[in-house]
């Protein structure tokens, strides 16, 4: 029996969004009734993609009063952190891989005064975060390589799932456990089934013709896996 998984929370990531019109996005998908807003952050080195940085989210950040998560998949994001929180970042997770004082990296995170998570690639075992698992707000376990949106689900991910959520149970502590990447309609259920609590869906909610049908449908499909 889990204990800790909470409610259902839907992120849409505005990675698919018409940036030509973000505001106008992030306010359709807070009517659709999305529960956070997943913010893809992206420097050319860490994945071989550039997105945006801290002035566009500031910007898109007065546009909801929704919450809003970034996913740094940046080198060096100690260098960075107060920028993102400055800029309106609410949850902030930073990856694994580039954090050699991955402890150091999650106090300055809540020091900054966001809520901090820790980020696993798919090849990165859950097990990297034995130690740090109670620092944390939040564990974003990747379905897909990162660096784009419309990537396919990587089924093989999802045990490392399923740990977290035990280690965080037999701790006793309330950890949100968010997936990333190919997660839609025929995914979302498995997910959530692992343990999962937070689901990221770029592709398949901006590119779906109504935003509230899908956000809703993916909740109801992620609610039946109960
Ligand atoms: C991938 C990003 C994801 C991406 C997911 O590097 O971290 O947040 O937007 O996109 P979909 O939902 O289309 O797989
Ligand atoms: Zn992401």
């Amino acid at each position: 029996m889990m204990t800790t998984r909470g409610p259902v929370h839907i992120a849409p990531s505005i990675l698919s969004a018409d940036f030509a019109r973000l505001g106008e996005e992030i306010q359709a998908i807070e009517r659709g009734g999305a529960d956070l807003v997943h913010v893809d952050v992206m420097d050319g080195h860490f994945v071989p993609n550039l997105t945006f940085g801290p002035p566009v989210i500031a910007c898109a950040r007065r546009t909801t009063s929704l919450e809003f998560d970034v996913h740094l998949m940046i080198t060096n994001p100690e260098r960075y952190i107060e920028a993102y929180v400055g800029a309106g970042a609410d949850w902030l997770c930073v990856q694994a891989e580039v954090c050699p004082h991955l402890d150091r990296v999650i106090q300055q995170i809540r020091q900054a005064g966001a809520k901090p998570g820790v980020v696993l690639n798919p090849h990165t075992p859950p097990n990297v975060l034995d130690v740090v698992l109670e620092e944390l707000h939040h564990v974003l376990v990747m379905t897909v390589n990162p660096g784009f949106g419309g990537q396919a689900f990587i089924p093989r991910v999802l045990p490392k799932i399923d740990y977290l959520r035990s280690r965080a149970d037999t701790l006793g502590i309330d950890l949100r456990i968010e997936v990333d990447g190919g997660i839609k309609a025929t995914t979302i259920a498995s997910a959530r089934s692992a343990g999962a609590d937070v689901f990221v869906a770029g592709s398949a909610v901006f590119k779906s013709e109504d935003y509230a049908a899908t956000i809703s449908d993916l909740r109801a499909r992620a609610a039946a896996a109960e």
